[in-house]
């Protein structure tokens, strides 16, 4: 069902592709934690092309494709490609395009993988596209839920942080409001969730309340969403200034959050989270990073048509 398809937006995924993508995942993190040799991929090229900076994205991205025997090829950062030289996006995309069997791209404009998929003919990946969509870790992060609390839906979850700018909570809401979770949106008032998104998340039946009071939030959340400042995004480095270090979780507000609440983070974390709330068993962002091996894995199989 999702043979040959692009990934851009979160918006585009219906229950039943989720539920294939989720159950294909943990095959695949079975197989991998049991050693088996996998060569699903085997013969075929991924390209991964990261105009901005990428840790965890590229890297599970390249991951994954090696554990299904496919070759990588890559871009990792804009000033190494012919984009230095001036070259346009969709030339870059029609030349990679011609080498590759689908496209993994990240790019600091909004609408930019969208821009690939209408000139590349092989599948195109979004892994970030500016302050838009970052569905791919949208993915992992309900891979996680569900690993984590035994269920994806009927859940409270608080996103806190830069909900403006940031793409992977513009991406997780559209899936949480497909399980029917109730989403609590906490930001300071410059960094609400864009007033688009929220419309098109109500109508399409989700429950939001938007909130700058993070303690109360997490009484009554089974899930807090931590996001990181996204410092690139501001033309005026002052307004940065003004709403950094606006919501700090500690170990101190999690024991006031409502028991057994799961901290999760798309990761890297400035100061957002402190370290002592790293060993409390409800942390679970870097099991989520982890995650993002097994369900790259999937989408990478399924869109090729051979998981
Ligand atoms: C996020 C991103 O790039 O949007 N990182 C990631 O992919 N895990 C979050 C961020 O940079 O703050």
């Amino acid at each position: 069902m999702l043979k040959g398809k692009d990934i851009l937006s979160a918006a585009q995924f219906s229950l039943d592709e989720l539920n294939t993508i989720m159950d294909t995942a943990d095959r695949y993190e079975k197989r991998v934690k049991d050693g088996d040799v996998i060569r699903d991929l085997e013969g075929l090229l991924v390209a991964t092309l990261f105009f901005e900076p990428s840790t965890r994205t590229r890297l599970s991205f390249e991951a994954a494709a090696g554990r299904l025997g496919a070759g990588v090829i890559s871009v990792a950062e804009a000033a190494s490609s012919a984009a230095a030289k001036g070259e346009s996006l969709p030339d870059t995309v029609r030349t990679v395009d011609g080498y590759v069997d689908v496209i993994v791209i990240r790019h600091p404009a909004e609408g930019s993988a969208q821009v690939a998929a209408d000139y590349a003919r092989n599948p195109v990946i979004n892994a970030g596209d500016g302050a838009g969509q970052h569905p791919t870790q949208a993915l992992l992060d309900v891979y996680t839920i569900r690993k984590e609390k035994g269920t994806l839906g009927e859940q409270t979850v608080a996103f806190v942080g830069d909900l403006k700018f940031g793409r992977t909570v513009h991406s997780l809401a559209y899936l949480m409001a497909l399980y029917r979770n109730k989403m609590v949106f906490v930001s300071p008032p410059s960094l609400q969730m864009p007033a688009d998104i929220t419309a098109d998340l109500r109508a399409r039946g989700a429950t939001i309340e938007e909130t700058e009071d993070m303690e109360e939030a997490l009484a009554a959340s089974d899930i807090v969403y931590v996001t990181r400042i996204q410092k690139e995004r501001f033309d005026d480095l002052s307004e940065y200034e003004k709403v950094r270090g606006s919501y700090v979780i500690d170990r101190a507000a999690v024991e006031r959050a409502k028991p057994g609440i799961t901290v999760m983070h798309p990761l890297p974390r400035v100061d957002e989270i402190a370290s002592d709330v790293d060993d409390y068993a409800g942390a679970a962002y870097f099991r989520q990073a982890h995650n993002g091996l097994y369900v790259r894995m999937a989408l990478l199989a399924l869109i090729m048509g051979r998981a």
